[in-house]
């Protein structure tokens, strides 16, 4: 499928959501409704989520360690069978309709197993080999043409085992790439990497976006997903806790207050006094939401009080408050 068609599926398919279509999958690269995964043993790792990823989107798919995302992954394509709930990729149900989804669908989730002694190269070939919805007539072309597009190519007659990190998860994505994909599933594309590893595989999945392919990637990594996605939802233990477009999250969250003294108690009277509400302290002072107050006025209340104000400002949080707000836990987000 070229971009433009792909492009024109997702304007036609909201035009469709527009008019009221019945089909609540419309538009969506990627949908589940109560997706539930319960283990043996009775551990709710997947808790009733609803996904809803547009086509044509960067997902992030953000939670700390043991939130879900991988139990997730594995129920979308199908690698393990969900407790409860119905998916469907790209607009058709799973897995009733696997068959005819599942060769538009590239995955890396705990990466294919590649062979240490085998060169790049050879590893594509053998897997492309084993792949039956792949023409063997085209398999040298798709091969090169792959290698290519994750930047492989000068390194593509070297021993597997001499590759970096970096390059290793590169050839993972080149193997999920060795047909012309709709949709990208990557689970953690970017863990374990050095910088440099980091900054190649981003960039990638940036110009495969760019490309027209829709993308759902999980990370724990907020930077990630503040970078290259356009859209996010966010896992904690289990939950789907936030789901939408990035920009709507940014202009959604309100601007706090910051004021570093070393009288919070006596600061946190007069904010509250003034009608600011969420008062938190931190190291140097403390911030509260600012609300419809005049900041000119909280000073000179402030100052009226007998605080000492070393410092005042007012800032849009960044999006570390607003994930942080919303699991309760400041887990690593950064990075
Ligand atoms: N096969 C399994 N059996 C039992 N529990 C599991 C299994 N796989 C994952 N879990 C548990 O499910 C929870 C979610 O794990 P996971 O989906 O791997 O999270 P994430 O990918 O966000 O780190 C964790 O508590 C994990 O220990
Ligand atoms: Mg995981």
């Amino acid at each position: 499928m070229t971009t433009g068609t792909t492009a024109d599926a997702v304007r036609s398919d909201r035009a469709d959501e527009l008019v009221g279509a019945a089909d609540p999958a419309a538009g969506l690269a990627v949908s589940s409704q109560g997706l539930t995964k319960r283990f043996r043993g009775g551990q709710v790792a997947v808790d009733r989520i609803d996904l809803a990823v547009p086509a044509g989107s960067v997902y992030g798919f953000l939670g700390p360690n043991g939130s879900g995302k991988t139990t997730t992954i594995r129920m979308l394509l199908g690698l393990i069978r969900p407790t409860a709930g119905t998916h469907g990729l790209l607009s058709q149900p799973m897995p009733a309709r696997a068959a005819d989804v599942l060769p538009h669908v590239g995955s890396l989730v705990e990466g294919p197993a590649f062979h240490p002694y085998l060169s790049g190269r050879d590893n594509l070939r053998r897997l492309d080999a084993a792949d039956r919805h792949a023409d063997p007539g085209t398999a040298k072309a798709r091969i090169g043409a792959a290698l290519d597009r994750v930047g492989l190519t000068a390194a593509a007659g070297k021993r597997y085992r001499n590759y970096s990190l970096g390059m290793r998860q590169r050839l993972g994505i080149c193997a999920a790439l060795l047909q012309p994909r709709r949709l990208l599933i990557l689970d953690e594309p970017t863990n374990g990497l050095d910088p440099q590893g980091t900054r190649e595989v981003r960039a990638l999945v940036s110009e495969l976006a760019a490309s027209g392919v829709t993308v759902l990637l999980s990370t724990h990594l907020l930077a990630e997903v503040e970078q290259i996605c356009s859209h996010v939802g966010v896992m904690h233990r289990g939950r789907l806790v936030a789901q939408s477009a990035l920009a709507e999250l940014r202009a959604g969250s309100a601007p706090r207050v910051h004021v570093t003294t070393t009288e919070t108690v006596q600061a946190e009277r007069t904010l509250t006094r003034l009608g600011l509400r969420a008062t938190a302290r931190d190291n140097d002072g403390l911030s509260a939401l600012i609300g419809s107050a005049d900041p000119a006025a909280v000073v000179a209340a402030l100052v009226h009080d007998g605080v000492p104000v070393r410092a005042f400002g007012v800032r849009a949080p960044d999006l570390e408050d607003v994930f942080v707000g919303l699991t309760g836990e400041g887990f690593d987000v950064s990075g």
